[in-house]
């Protein structure tokens, strides 16, 4: 959506048709929600951004037949190193020789998966941030391998989708992650322990730190799944680090398939 709205020739690839007319029409109603607020007394101006924005937008469920067109390919699917590596191997064949290939992962080792291609220095991390159409940042990752040319197309592209860039190594979750997940898991410790309502603690962290959410409403706008993802590996990484502790409510909802808002129900009722 951003890349589109920036004036880029985008492709959104996913595994179903079905899936891909669900992810056009929530583009489409984020652009209405963009519009309101950057065209509000120009309604005419905000349709034909709209429009040219959808217009620079095309869809495919064959990754393989697009990707022999583009300069950069953003990955951004299930938070799991095989799956990734598999993707990116295969598209490793198709893609020409300049192709740049980025990650979104929020917790995996990109140099892992540059390792799966043959283009090591043509790939880095690209991490943005949920609603990406509001949040100004991107985490640009060089690996050890990634080329200084890499990196800076990488920076480039990232301002020019509006966005303000941060560089960080390779490291577990970044800069954001590292520092963000370990406090919303320590609020769902400080939960679990009885200390405080889940309520209580989300309104203490607005009003007294600033947040414009509290650690429950951002784990249930994140997604439960992909904050277990992201725990689940670091545990596994340094099982003595107290904060990369799983916790069991996490768990326990992530089983039931309370995800968050996208389910309809997470730590609180969505329906
Ligand atoms: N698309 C377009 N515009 C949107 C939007 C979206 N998806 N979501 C919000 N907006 C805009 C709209 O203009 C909206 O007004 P509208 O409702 O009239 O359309 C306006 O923002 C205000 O939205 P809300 O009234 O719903 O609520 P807020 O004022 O609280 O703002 C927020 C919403 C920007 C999401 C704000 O609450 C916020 O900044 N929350 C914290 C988000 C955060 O921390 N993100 C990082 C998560 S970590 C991550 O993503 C990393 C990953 O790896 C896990």
């Amino acid at each position: 959506q951003v890349a589109a709205a920036s004036g880029h020739t985008v492709v959104l690839v996913d595994q179903s048709d079905e899936i891909l007319k669900k992810s056009t029409k929530g583009i489409e109603e984020s652009l209405k929600r963009v519009t309101k607020k950057k065209f509000a007394d120009k309604p005419e101006a905000g349709a034909e951004f709209i429009k040219k924005t959808m217009e620079n937008l095309t869809t495919s469920t064959d990754a393989a037949s697009v990707v022999h067109s583009t300069d950069l390919v953003i990955e951004a699917i299930v938070e799991n190193l095989e799956v990734k590596n598999e993707l990116f191997k295969r598209l490793d064949k198709f893609a020409p020789e300049h192709t740049i290939f980025a990650s979104n992962t929020s917790s995996l080792q990109i140099t892992k998966m540059a390792n799966a291609t043959t283009r090591q220095d043509r790939f880095g991390g690209l991490h943005f941030f949920n609603p990406v159409p509001m949040m100004k940042l991107v985490e640009v990752i060089k690996t050890p391998m990634t080329s200084q040319k890499t990196f800076e197309s990488l920076m480039d592209f990232s301002k020019a989708v509006g966005k303000s860039p941060v560089s960080c190594k390779d490291t577990p979750g970044f800069i954001v992650n590292r520092l963000l997940v370990p406090y919303m898991m320590e609020a769902v410790r400080l939960f679990e322990r009885g200390d405080a309502s889940k309520e209580d603690i989300d309104v203490a962290m607005k009003l007294g730190a600033g947040y414009p959410m509290g650690p429950f409403e951002l784990l249930d706008y994140v997604g439960l799944d992909t904050s277990k993802y992201i725990i689940d590996g670091w545990h596994a990484l340094e099982p003595s680090n107290p904060l990369f502790a799983p916790s069991p409510l996490l768990n326990k909802l992530v089983e039931e398939k309370k995800l968050g808002k996208k389910t309809g129900e997470g730590f609180y009722k969505y329906k």
